[in-house]
């Protein structure tokens, strides 16, 4: 495994690496979710480049920037031990040169969600990932599903600007107790960590909601907030229900739909999310004996 810390020499190590290139763009901290997207890259690839790269340009506050956590040595070590053949680590100024004054702004769907919580977060995410995609010039870049309006943001950036790099969504990787894994649930305590897992209890609540056939858009979002209220101590951000292409609120659910969060813990700011199929109503018919169900029942 080569590491590489400049433009200049990622450009000459990748000019003789066997293609198809797959990168995955990191920020560090390895996990099994990391690695997993590192599984599939290598499954598609013959050369696997990971960038390690904690963007300022994305962080809105500093302190979280500075919080966020670092250990470059762990992550090259299982960044070789997951098959990674190119790591590219920079410093900042390798990523934006002295005086860098350009930055990709994806429109309507960094709005809503992540993009409203945090503001500006988007901007920083695409511009990063246009540099990376411009610098390793891969035919396919692999993402986390964990982070579903990244991904969406980073695909229609990458139609929209003609970027011939494939974006590619992977599960989300969660522990035993289905906590996503996340960078930052290093910064929970024992205790922290044990109640983060009410994020997906909360989701799976939700599921249940859909399934049970109540598909009011509020009834669902109501079971999601009453399953979060069950920790006291998390802090909702936002719970949503929305159409997975255009990231829109649903009144009602039918056919597919996204359920996303924010919560803090411990204030540590954590999001999952679940996509659901909520049966066509046409099927729902089908399957039920006595017909239609009454409009309007509410759960
Ligand atoms: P980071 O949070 O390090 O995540 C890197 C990639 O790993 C992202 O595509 C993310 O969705 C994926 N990932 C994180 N947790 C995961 C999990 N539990 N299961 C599956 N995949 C998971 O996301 C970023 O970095 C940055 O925004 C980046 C794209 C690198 C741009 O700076």
């Amino acid at each position: 495994m080569q590491v590489v810390r400049t433009r200049a020499q990622l450009r000459a190590v990748l000019a003789s690496a066997p293609r198809p290139i797959g990168l995955v763009p990191t920020m560090g901290w390895l996990h099994e979710g990391h690695v997993s997207l590192v599984e599939r890259a290598r499954a598609d690839s013959a050369t696997v480049v990971m960038s390690i790269f904690v963007n300022p340009r994305q962080f809105g506050e500093a302190s979280d920037f500075a919080q966020y956590p670092r250990n470059e040595a762990r992550d090259l070590e299982r960044a070789r031990a997951a098959g990674v053949d190119v790591v590219f680590a920079p410093p900042v100024d390798e990523v934006y040169p002295p005086g860098f004054d350009t930055a990709v702004a994806v429109g309507a769907i960094a709005r809503p969600l992540e993009g409203a919580a945090r503001p500006g977060h988007f901007d920083g995410v695409a511009t990063v990932v246009a540099i990376l995609f411009a610098l390793v010039g891969a035919e396919r870049a692999y993402f986390g599903l964990k982070d579903y309006q990244q991904i969406a943001v980073i695909r229609r950036m990458a139609l929209d600007l003609a970027l011939p790099t494939e974006v590619v969504a992977c599960p989300t990787v969660r522990e035993a107790d289905g906590l996503a894994m996340s960078s930052r649930n290093a910064r929970l305590s024992p205790d922290g960590r044990r109640r983060a897992a009410v994020l997906h209890r909360a989701l799976e609540a939700g599921i249940a909601c859909v399934r049970a056939d109540r598909c009011g858009g509020d009834a669902v979002r109501a079971a999601v907030r009453a399953a979060l209220a069950s920790e006291p101590d998390a802090v909702v951000e936002y719970v949503s229900v929305a159409d997975p292409d255009t990231l829109a609120e649903l009144a009602r659910i039918e056919g597919r739909a996204l359920l996303s969060l924010a919560v803090r813990i411990e204030g540590v700011r954590l999001i999952d999310n679940e996509l659901v199929v909520a049966a066509l109503p046409r099927e729902r018919e089908a399957a039920s004996p006595s017909g239609p169900r009454p409009e309007g029942r509410s759960n």
